[in-house]
């Protein structure tokens, strides 16, 4: 059940290259929260008054919560303007989450789709492996990753790790030996990483899923500001669409049309 209350800062950190972290305390709402799940944050100045869907990266424990943002526009540069001990609003935990399936996950995660795996990667109870794709060398949460699993980095610019995208360094892996084997993929990227992570799948015969981004008003199902495509009819709306807050963020992949 989401819950929309003020919540107190206890951390934040600059992590570089315009990435912030953010903990807030709020136990009933860490109480319920799944990965893969998202909060709604409320800007105080009154102007801004959609709020930012913002991923849950991690439930650290005693009733926090951790979110990890990168700065692009004036409501995420307000709260990177935010300090412990200070106050903000929040809505959540919001949409569905990720499943917990197969008998092994490949984790694959594209810049600011990286943080909401963490918690995933820490709660499936299954091993698992993490692909992240970063812009350049500057790169953030890794340590956080490696304490989990395997991790296998890759970067646009080719400064760190595999050059190209998180398929790109999956099909390396691959070609190295590494199994597929009863794996199930998680993914949570940009949309033409996600494009991709559904064709890798479809072409081996695999089960993927993708939480997808779309521009929100509400956060909970009621205004259909944030639909996307389906291949078959939805049984809410009656056509081939599905709210990516309350049907998603999170789809099997073979379910959405990202054409
Ligand atoms: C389910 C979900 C989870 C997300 N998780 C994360 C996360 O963990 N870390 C992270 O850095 N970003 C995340 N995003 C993207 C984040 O919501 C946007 O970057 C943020 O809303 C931008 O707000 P702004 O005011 O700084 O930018 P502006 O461009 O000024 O925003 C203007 C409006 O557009 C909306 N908007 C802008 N960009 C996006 C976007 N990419 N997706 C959805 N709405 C957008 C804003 O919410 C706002 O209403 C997530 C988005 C969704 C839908
Ligand atoms: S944002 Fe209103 S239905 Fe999704």
């Amino acid at each position: 059940m989401a819950l929309q209350t003020r919540v107190k800062i206890t951390k934040t950190a600059d992590l570089g290259e315009g990435i912030f972290e953010l903990v807030f305390s709020c136990p009933v709402m860490a109480e319920s929260a799944r990965p893969g799940q998202f909060v709604n944050v409320y800007c105080d100045d009154a102007s801004r008054m959609l709020p930012r869907p913002i991923s849950i990266c991690e439930l650290p424990g005693d009733g926090q919560i951790r979110l990890v943002y990168r700065v692009v526009g004036a409501g995420t540069k307000e709260l990177a303007g935010k300090h412990p001990g200070d106050g903000i609003t929040v809505l959540g935990p919001l949409g569905n989450g990720y499943p917990f399936e197969g008998k092994r996950a490949v984790l694959l995660g594209g810049g600011v789709g990286i943080p909401p795996l963490l918690e995933l990667e820490k709660q499936i109870g299954i091993p698992a492996a993490a692909f992240l794709g970063y812009r350049s060398d500057k790169t953030f949460l890794l340590d956080d990753f490696r304490k989990y699993g395997a991790v296998y980095v890759s970067s646009d610019d080719g400064s760190i790790g595999v050059k190209g995208t998180v398929i790109t360094a999956l099909e390396r892996a691959v070609s190295d030996g590494f199994s597929l084997e009863g794996a199930v993929l998680y993914a949570c990227g940009p949309g033409p990483m996600l494009k991709g992570v559904k064709a890798f799948t479809e072409n081996n015969g695999l089960t993927a899923y993708i939480s997808l981004e779309e521009r929100m008003a509400c956060g909970i199902g009621a205004c259909l500001g944030c639909v996307c495509k389906t291949m078959e009819v939805n049984g809410h709306s009656g056509v081939k669409n599905a709210r990516v807050c309350k049907d998603g963020p999170v789809f099997d992949a073979r379910e959405v049309d990202l054409s």
